[in-house]
């Protein structure tokens, strides 16, 4: 690790850049040589020829990153050091990956299971409940990779609302139905009282629900007390965080889904891409050099949103669970040493779909005051029927909005005769694109992302893997339901609060 003088020299010298960065036009970077900006991994490519960088500012950066002691940082979080130092825990979700996972009594007992549930025939749907990432990763694997699908049905319910878990339900026949309850703590609220619904759904259609029920847990010893089989019950460790799990038996509705074979491929996709992470130099290392990139755009560039747009129908759940993942690990406020921040750390993340985001929110991207970076993805092959001309021609559309996108984003066209028709450009775009949308090809982007947040995090300087901020409003509206219950006193809730709340109580009844 460098001297603070150097890293500080560095950052003081990268601040100088960012400052000529903002007079430069992507169109003038765009005019020269920018080949060393793009990036592979096998048929993983990275396109960074559109982003707001020359290659001294990318070598400073990654200078940066070497001074602030990143590669150590790595190998610290592999080796099982206890990063997330808050809750004074190691951080683990990159053994779950590891060849030598499948060896182990914890997988034999979950892909078994997997499978006997897959060749159950009286088994056809699965509920998954659960939420946040006992919830995020399961749903948007199952449906990214609904071409591999061959299982029961799989269904998430994550939300209190009684809609979310009750329309799942009436696609569901009580007695083929298995409920898996995912929770890490074992205590959270919403995913515990949609169980007892559930359990008032079988029981009322005369099923023997004790027999209906399995948990995902990091608390055994709880879902033993709520009265799950122990059989029935497939832990993970404390050290897997909740947005970082589904590749432990938070995945157990995935497996069930695609079979425990093509879940393994995921974790292989994960694992190449973690070798890669920990091995390739700084300057050819996809998660580091897209960590710098949100980096540079957030600390440097002064840019507070970061857009994700998956030109894949399938992979239309990824933003949320992108959310989750840098969102609950980076927006932060202090750093991992609880000393404040001086800058701010995750960048807002949210985005949809390509093509449908071009006809909702792609006008603010083109002509808003604010220049949004954003990562376009596109798989370059249709998900099924490749020899279909009608599924090529559609898909090569797909591709060519895509890069459309990112084009016009970059250049823009000058039209200042009619300003509501300018196009100022200069937004910047990262289009990451691969050969085919195989378990393979999903776990190892999936776990890009994951990297990229870790990177990220550790240049910010915050805790990656705890989420304090969760805790407030969930005490809160403990509070405020059991003042409701016993009449109050309703102590630190504003007039308007508990006007709404009884409101609320008079109309349900
Ligand atoms: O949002 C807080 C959080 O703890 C997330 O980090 C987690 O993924 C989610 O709630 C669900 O927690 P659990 O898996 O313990 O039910």
């Amino acid at each position: 690790m460098a001297s603070q003088q150097t890293v500080a020299a560095l950052q003081a010298l990268l601040h100088t850049s960012a400052t000529q960065m903002q007079k430069t036009h992507l169109r003038d970077l765009l005019d020269g040589p920018r080949g060393d900006f793009i990036f592979s991994l096998n048929d993983l490519s990275v396109d960074a020829t559109r982003q707001p960088v020359t290659a001294d500012i990318m070598g400073n950066l990654c200078r940066l990153a070497d001074y602030m002691g990143l590669k150590a940082f790595q190998h610290q979080m592999v080796a099982g050091d206890k990063l997330n130092v808050s809750e004074d825990r190691p951080v683990l979700h990159c053994t779950l990956r590891a060849p030598s996972r499948l060896l182990t009594e914890e997988w034999k007992k979950l892909s078994s299971y997997a499978e006997a549930v897959r060749a159950n025939r009286q088994i056809n749907y699965i509920v998954n409940l659960g939420i946040g990432g006992s919830d995020l990763g399961g749903a948007m694997v199952v449906k990214a990779l609904a071409q591999e699908y061959d299982g029961p049905e799989v269904h998430f319910a994550g939300n209190i609302d009684p809609a979310a878990l009750g329309d799942v339900l009436t696609r569901c026949a009580p007695e083929q139905t298995l409920i898996i309850i995912t929770s890490k703590s074992f205590t959270t609220a919403e995913t515990l009282m949609n169980a007892s619904l559930a359990r008032d759904w079988l029981e009322r259609a005369g099923v023997n629900a004790d027999k209906c029920f399995a948990a995902v847990t990091a608390a055994p010893e709880k879902a033993i007390k709520y009265g799950i089989n122990e059989e029935f019950i497939f832990g993970f460790s404390n050290g897997i965080g909740g947005r970082y799990s589904v590749w432990s038996a938070v995945g157990l509705p995935v497996m069930i889904a695609i079979g425990a074979d093509k879940f393994s491929a995921f974790l292989a996709g994960a694992y190449e891409l973690d070798q890669h992470a920990l091995e390739a130099s700084f300057e050819k290392n996809l998660p580091v050099i897209m960590g710098l990139l949100r980096f540079w755009h957030r600390r440097y560039l002064g840019r507070p949103s970061y857009a994700i747009i998956p030109y894949s129908e399938r992979l239309s759940r990824l933003p949320a669970w992108a959310q989750q993942l840098e969102m609950e690990s980076n927006g932060k406020r202090v750093t991992r040493y609880n000393d404040a921040l001086e800058d701010p750390a995750a960048p807002l993340i949210w985005g949809e779909a390509g093509t449908n985001a071009q006809h909702s929110f792609f006008q603010f991207l083109h002509q808003g005051m604010d220049e949004i970076p954003l990562d376009i993805l596109v798989p370059l092959r249709p998900v099924d029927n490749a020899d279909n001309p009608l599924w090529k021609a559609h898909h090569m559309t797909l591709v060519a909005n895509a890069v459309a996108q990112a084009e016009s984003l970059a250049f823009g066209t000058d039209n200042p005769e009619q300003p509501h028709k300018h196009f100022p450009g200069n937004r910047p775009s990262l289009v990451i694109a691969w050969d085919s949308m195989t378990p393979h090809a999903l776990g190892r982007l999936l776990a890009l992302y994951e990297h990229v947040t870790i990177v990220s995090g550790f240049l910010f300087g915050v805790n990656s893997f705890d989420q304090w901020g969760v805790e407030l409003g969930k005490t809160r509206a403990i509070a405020l339901e059991d003042a409701l219950k016993t009449g109050g006193p309703f102590s630190g809730f504003s007039p308007a609060a508990i006007q709404l709340i009884k409101r609320a109580r008079d109309i349900i009844g």
